[in-house]
């Protein structure tokens, strides 16, 4: 028998894993905070719940995908009339390392066998099943929760939780204080172009090809240049995760200047009104 799925949250990342949940045969239930972001998937063949307790009832595997840890507390809190002990909970929200504890005792609260399971990739894999799934998690949560990962993602990277819990999300925090930077430098460079009078293109002629061009430079410019800032991962979240970033690095007395520094240009595209368009908007925060 196929597992049962229930997700919780259909935005930009939910939506595309629930595709792929359904193309994969699974069946899916689906809930999300906005009913009508939720309800093409209903077309698509999953079944649209009216609240979160009725679409965990009975499934074998909830994935959360929620925007913080204060929302998936919240939300789970909203689904506790459904939880049965047993079940497995895949959380892929990018919840940080403090805010992980508070899911791990709600998990323990609720008799539920917590995956750790955030993802690496955008809008595009998500849509394409092609995440890379970071998960941490009990061994009996496998069996039910692989044909979930394989459906949303090329590849899952199980970690062992040998430093204290939360390692799938302490590896997520330093890919995206990678990909934080990467997107604040090119924000910074294109806007340093025009300010000098230099032509963006004479800027990617002289890095492409060479050991400073990388595919995500070339898409980031190619946002800023069009002026196109249709979301793949919103402003709001990369300072909300420029945030997680920095309170877990405080916490293991690592000082982080980029990560902070990248945290204000993001809350200035916040502030500016920018805050659901992509993170490339970030280049309006050089005004
Ligand atoms: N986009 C990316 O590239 C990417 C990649 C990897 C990981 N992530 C992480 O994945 C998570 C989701 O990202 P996303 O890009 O899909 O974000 P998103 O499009 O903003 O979706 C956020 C989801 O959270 C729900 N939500 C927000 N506030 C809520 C509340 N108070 N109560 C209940 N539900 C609430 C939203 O519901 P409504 O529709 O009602 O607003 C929506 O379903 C975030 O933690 C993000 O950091 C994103």
């Amino acid at each position: 028998m196929p597992v049962t799925v229930a997700l919780l949250g259909t935005g930009i990342m939910g939506a595309g894993m629930a595709r792929n949940v359904l193309a994969a045969g699974l069946p899916l239930r689906v809930w999300n905070r906005t009913a009508e972001k939720a309800a093409p998937l209903g077309a698509a063949g999953a079944t649209v719940a009216a609240t979160p307790a009725d679409a965990v009832r009975d499934a074998d595997v909830v994935v959360t995908m929620l925007g913080d840890a204060g929302h998936v507390v919240a939300v789970m809190e909203q689904a506790a009339g459904g939880l049965s002990p047993g079940q497995v909970w895949a959380q892929c929200t990018t919840v940080g390392v403090g805010p992980h504890a508070e899911i791990v005792a709600l998990a323990a609260r609720h008799g539920l066998l917590l995956v750790d399971a955030p993802v690496v990739g955008t809008r595009a894999p998500a849509e394409q099943g092609r995440l890379l799934v970071l998960a941490a998690g009990p061994p009996q949560a496998r069996a039910a929760v692989q044909p979930v990962f394989d459906a949303v993602g090329r590849a899952t990277n199980w970690l062992a939780d040998d430093a204290g819990g939360a390692a799938a999300s302490r590896l997520k925090l330093v890919v995206n204080s990678w990909v934080l930077a990467l997107t604040a430098g090119v924000g910074e460079a294109l806007a340093l172009a025009d300010g000098l009078g230099v032509d963006p293109q004479a800027f990617l002629d002289a890095v492409g090809g060479g050991p400073l061009d990388l595919p995500y430079l070339q898409v980031k410019a190619a946002a800023i240049r069009e002026r196109d800032w249709t979301p793949s991962f919103s402003a709001a979240n990369a300072a909300k995760d420029a945030g997680l970033i920095v309170a877990a690095a405080e916490e293991a007395n690592v000082r982080l200047d980029v990560a902070a520094a990248a945290g204000q240009r993001y809350r200035r595209t916040v502030e500016l009104g920018h805050g659901e368009d992509d993170m490339a908007a970030n280049y309006l925060a050089s005004t």
